[in-house]
């Protein structure tokens, strides 16, 4: 499938969800599909711990502002904007939320984006400012990183850090361009160039969740939160990775950046398997291994953000095909056709150690997916979303 036809293939099944929709209860939200069907969450369910445990809470509401944006740009068809800008109050109440690192992916994807595409204006977009001011204060300046986990400071996450702390920065890279205020930025680089040491290995992979001393600053421990093991490579902490560096490579010209998306890229894709359907970890090789297609999409998004801004023209023209190849499959083998069931890119996984929506769409997939047809068809351009 080329990308043109999985972009118009993806506007059909997003205004047939627009459609479905209407009926469900306005503060709950898609989060990923199980046997088919939408699990939705409040917006207003913050991060919590249950023992030792940690669960996330709502991190996922922003995609489903992010793919109505899109629908309206690719389509022109206000319907889907005005549904979005109706509830963004809902999420604005989150700006404050000091529990999670997922801010960036609560409110890039919704008011951030919405402002660059001009379906809200600088007003509307406020509360994305004070997500923004509220993710810096989760900076740990000891070990240079954002904390992941849980309320500021609180012991049970003070010296945490995940790989998809990475892809929440676009926040703040369009909080810095926005305001001119260098904290946004510092803070940023900062955790990335953090992130290019404690999180990629020798191999090129990643780990998931790793564990600082948060009063001296030192990497404790690399483990995994949602992969099959410690030293395993969770295939969606690799697409975060690819993504999250090659943006911040993007927005800072750092070496030690672009070196960290150029490596998990080519890891990704020396396990890419034919369909472009990776398996959900990278250690699983079993031919009937659960995939998860939005760690596909993710990582295309990357290759693409590395076409736009790698400082080699034959290597960027080689990212470009890499990431039209992948959407294009993508296309083939994971996009729902026949209606029967939610969501947009079907195939992905939340979280196969917890058994939570192992074989269907997501919130972030449908998102990624989206986001990176547009920018491989030139609907929207890097530079625009920055
Ligand atoms: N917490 C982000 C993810 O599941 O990828």
């Amino acid at each position: 499938m080329t990308t043109e036809e999985a972009w118009q293939a993806y506007l059909d099944v997003a205004a047939r969800e627009l459609t479905s929709d209407s009926g469900e209860a306005v503060s709950c939200f898609p989060h990923y599909a199980q046997d088919g069907r939408w699990v939705r969450l409040s917006v207003a369910a913050r991060s919590s711990w249950d023992g030792d445990l940690y669960e996330h809470g709502n991190w996922t509401a922003g995609f489903w502002f992010g793919v109505r944006w899109l629908l309206a740009h690719g389509t022109g068809q206000q319907e889907a904007a005005d549904v979005a800008r109706v509830r963004l109050p809902l999420l604005a109440e989150r700006a404050s939320d000091t529990t999670t690192h997922d801010l960036g992916f609560l409110f890039y994807p919704s008011f951030a984006l919405g402002h660059v595409l001009g379906a809200i204006g600088d007003d509307a977009a406020e509360p994305a400012l004070a997500a923004a001011r509220t993710l810096v204060r989760r900076f740990n300046p000891h070990g240079a990183y954002i904390q992941a986990f849980g309320e500021i400071g609180d012991p049970r996450g003070a010296g945490t850090s995940t790989i998809d702390t990475m892809m929440n920065l676009p926040l703040l890279w369009w909080a810095h361009k926005r305001t001119g205020d260098d904290v946004f930025a510092q803070v940023a680089r900062a955790h990335a160039l953090t992130s290019a040491h404690a999180f990629v290995r020798e191999d090129d992979s990643t780990s998931h969740l790793d564990h600082f001393d948060p009063q001296t600053g030192a990497l404790l421990s690399r483990g995994t939160f949602q992969g099959a093991g410690g030293d395993s490579c969770w295939s969606r902490g690799e697409a975060w990775a690819i993504c999250g560096f090659a943006w911040a490579y993007a927005a800072t010209g750092e070496p030690a950046l672009l070196a960290a998306a150029e490596r998990t890229a080519a890891y990704f894709w020396r396990h890419l398997p034919a369909d472009g359907v990776v398996p959900w970890d990278f250690s699983d090789g079993s031919p009937d291994a659960t995939r998860d297609a939005s760690a596909a999409a993710i990582a295309a998004l990357g290759a693409l953000v590395l076409a736009h801004a790698h400082p080699d023209s034959g290597t960027r023209t080689g990212y470009a095909e890499r990431a039209a190849r992948l959407l294009g499959d993508l296309g083939a083998h994971a996009l729902e056709r026949n209606g029967r069931e939610d969501g947009i890119l079907l195939h992905s996984c939340y979280s196969k150690p917890h058994g939570l929506g192992v074989d269907g769409a997501t919130a972030w997939g449908d998102f990624f997916f989206g986001l990176a047809l547009a920018l491989a068809t030139g609907r929207i351009t890097f530079d625009a979303l920055r």
